[in-house]
């Protein structure tokens, strides 16, 4: 539980105290420790129970309860105190803060807002500690064109990823038209992405997340809509709770954009922490990059995320090299991706992930390391390009195109 919050709760309100818990349930990061209904007993509790977190509701009785934040403050150091009311009085936020709040929450409760206060007490507890970031880090996947690759990377580094049991990982499949993300997985999803924006201002974690179809990789998957016209159902408000919510649950999410490059696509790339814009080593695909990436250059946050994936490395028919794609592009490339055609047409075939279906390929490594690269866990300088020649040293004997 190395990044789990431990939290006790005290509100002397029953329905508040519900409602406050079944938030906190939601999250994947959070154990509850203790619940308490009575301001005078919270002290023993949190010193029993040494907990990370005390969540202390003010509105049964507001000045005992910040005469608590202030004992608590002084007497358990460790325990970082966050408090909620449905007033947003400023002279209470302020008192509250005097007392030693961390955060002030006003009701009612949003479970992102709660998500993300949480997430800055964790960082604030890890500052500066080397391990996994806090958070959930959003990896938007868009393609230089038409089947460069984008899903198949958008799947696979999602299983990778989810691979690693710190790992919660949710894919969600943007391609409102021709989206297949499902088709990788083999999955008969029984929610999509039109439902899940429709009722978004209703849905908790709970619901959320079982609305979500999961793999047996740990992948969760929520798909494109069913029907070509419901497409337009989906709007950047509701996305943008959509991702709100998927963020306080998930470590890592995932979003294969389609290729039109439409509003809602601008929108999620605009909401990503990573960019990976994939493509191939041809002509069509670098005037491609280069027209996207000056067109990103007018965001100067999107410009910065974009990292430059090559797939199908080692296929000589576009017969560009890499020294003079980097040059064309005016920037490095992040990551490259060897050409695997056997195994990539066995995988989308079976619908069966490449961790599954060939684990030990080289395409199925470079996914890996590309997900561990993401995680910060590798040096992709060193790495990204000097990989794919170790690959390509015994590459004849597994390329089938
Ligand atoms: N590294 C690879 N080596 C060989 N074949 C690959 C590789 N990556 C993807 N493919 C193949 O390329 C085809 C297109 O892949 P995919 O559907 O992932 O692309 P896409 O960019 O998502 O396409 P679309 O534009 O339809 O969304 C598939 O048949 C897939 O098996
Ligand atoms: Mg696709």
């Amino acid at each position: 539980m190395g990044n789990v919050l431990r939290i006790a709760v005290v509100d002397p309100k029953d329905a508040s105290r519900e409602t406050l818990k079944s938030t906190l349930l939601g999250l994947e990061t959070v154990w509850l420790e203790a619940e308490c209904s009575r301001y005078e007993f919270f002290a023993d509790v949190v010193g029993q129970t040494q907990p990370d977190v005390g969540f202390i509701a003010l509105d049964s009785n507001p000045d005992r309860a910040l005469e608590l934040v202030a004992e608590l403050s002084k007497t358990a150091h460790d325990c970082n105190l966050l408090v909620t009311s449905s007033s947003s009085d400023g002279n209470l936020i302020l008192r509250a803060m005097r007392a030693g709040a961390k955060e002030f929450l006003t009701q009612p409760l949003k479970a992102e807002e709660v998500a993300a206060a949480l997430q800055r007490v964790a960082r604030q507890r890890h500052g500066g500690k080397p391990g996994k970031p806090q958070g959930c880090s959003v990896i938007a996947i868009a393609g230089a064109t038409g089947g460069v690759g984008a899903t198949s990377i958008a799947v696979n580094l999602g299983c990778a990823l989810a691979a690693d049991d710190e790992n919660q990982v949710a894919l969600v499949d943007l391609d409102l038209a021709l989206g297949d993300a499902d088709v990788f997985l083999d999955t008969i999803p029984e929610y999509t992405l039109t439902d899940v924006a429709q009722n978004v201002a209703r849905l908790d974690l709970t619901l959320l997340k079982r609305s979500l179809t999961k793999h047996d990789s740990g992948l969760y998957l929520l798909p494109r809509p069913v029907q070509l016209e419901d497409a337009r159902l989906v709007l950047p408000d509701d996305m943008l709770r959509v991702i709100g919510l998927l963020k306080a649950t998930f470590t890592h999410l995932i979003i294969d954009t389609s290729k039109s490059f439409d509003a809602l696509d601008m929108f999620a790339l605009n909401q990503a922490d990573e960019v990976l814009l994939v493509t191939q080593l041809d002509l069509p695909c670098m005037r491609n990059v280069v027209r996207l990436l000056m067109s990103f250059k007018d965001t100067a946050a999107l410009d910065q995320k974009v990292k430059i994936v090559v797939n199908r490395a080692g296929d000589d028919t576009g017969q560009i090299s890499l020294k003079k794609a980097q040059e064309t592009v005016g920037r490095e490339i992040f990551w490259q991706i060897p050409n695997d055609y056997r195994v990539m047409v066995e995988v989308r075939n079976n619908g069966v992930p490449l961790i599954q279906q060939a684990p030990k390929a080289a395409i199925t490594q470079s996914i890996g390391q590309l997900a561990d690269a993401l995680c910060g866990k590798l040096d992709h300088q060193q790495d990204a390009s000097s990989k794919v020649l170790s690959w390509l040293s015994f590459w004849p004997a597994r390329s089938g195109a």
